[in-house]
């Protein structure tokens, strides 16, 4: 079987892959590819294994050729991929959450909130170009973690791996999903709230919903304007969830106290107001950048194809439906 890879990935899970028997072919360049390419270099591929980068629609699938049986996408999130038009081919597709990866992005969204709270970028950066003359009592003050109200929005396996590390800074935890988690509440003693009593309440807000019709833009400026003065925003999720413009006038306002930004609304373009702000940290959609994370990513990108070419159903296939109509 053929099998094309858009691009090298760290870690051992490729050669696992060139040592199945299989023919691979890896994008040669390190950087994304450009839609022409893909189209080009994946035609007559009987898998793809894909990154958050590459977009699939049923125009891409059908160029491969009706040989394709399996979108592996290297991500949680398959945004890019018009999971839908997989489906209607009979194409499976694939993703890879795992706790290395969870725990990765729970931590990342910790390390944009502290650096927030604590102006660590702003001091990093006055320190270094020796604007440090002895210690201040006035410099750089932020603002205590513990006794705050954290607001997670989305308490999927991400959203409750944030949750848990709050209980260390004695922090409350209000969160807002589709339906209740009453396991949650009852080991985490979190908060089911409804989205307007989350803003008013919450002193950070982390995002943890995938990107949907529903959720595009879902932080605008209504969101904002309901939001309690002083609130820290981070974003680990995906970008297109803020409305980037909005958040700049409510950081602008002085709404919101800081800004943590590992996504944005159109990667790899950042809104310049923003990277010019001092009280926005970015960071360039790194928060899974873990040597655990990745790694684990990469073998399960890399067993869905191999599963998927031995008849067994993948673990982390996400339309189901394909493999049950094929088992039929
Ligand atoms: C994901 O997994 O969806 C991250 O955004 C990229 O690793």
């Amino acid at each position: 079987m053929k099998i094309f890879v858009t691009r090298e990935i760290p870690g051992t899970a490729l050669d696992k892959l060139r040592s199945s028997g299989n023919e691979v072919n890896v994008f040669d360049n390190d950087r994304p590819m450009t839609p022409e390419e893909l189209l080009e270099k994946a035609s007559g591929m009987d898998a793809i294994l894909t990154l958050l980068t590459d977009k699939i629609d049923g125009k891409v699938i059908d160029a491969i050729g009706s040989q394709l049986k399996v979108i592996s996408n290297y991500a949680v999130g398959f945004d890019n991929i018009k999971v839908e038009d997989a489906t209607e081919r009979g194409v499976v597709v694939a993703n890879t959450p795992s706790d290395e990866v969870n725990e990765a992005v729970a931590e990342h969204s910790w390390a944009l909130m502290l650096a927030l709270a604590r102006r660590i970028v702003e001091a990093d950066e006055a320190t270094r170009r020796g604007a440090y003359k002895g210690w201040e009592p006035g410099i750089f003050l932020g603002i205590n973690m513990v006794g705050k109200t954290l607001g997670i929005i989305g308490l999927g396996n991400i959203g409750l791996m944030t949750a848990r590390r709050a209980k260390g800074w004695n922090m409350r935890v209000l969160y807002n999903k589709r339906s209740r988690d009453e396991k949650a509440e009852k080991e985490l003693g979190v908060e089911f709230a409804n989205l307007d009593r989350l803003y008013a309440e919450s002193d950070f807000i982390s995002l943890h919903v995938p990107l949907t019709d529903e959720t595009h833009h879902m932080i605008n400026k209504d969101a904002f304007a309901k939001m309690k003065k002083g609130v820290i925003l981070v974003n680990t999720a995906r970008g297109p969830i803020v409305n980037e413009a909005e958040l700049v006038e409510a950081l602008r306002d002085g709404k919101l106290r800081g800004a943590g930004l590992d996504v944005y609304d159109n990667e790899p373009n950042i809104n310049p107001e923003l990277v010019a702000m001092e009280n926005v940290v970015t960071t360039p959609h790194i928060a899974s950048a873990t040597w655990e994370a990745r790694e684990k990513m990469g073998q399960q990108a890399v067993d869905a194809i191999l599963k998927t070419f031995a008849g067994e159903k993948p673990e982390n296939i996400v339309n189901g439906e394909v493999w049950d109509k094929r088992i039929k």
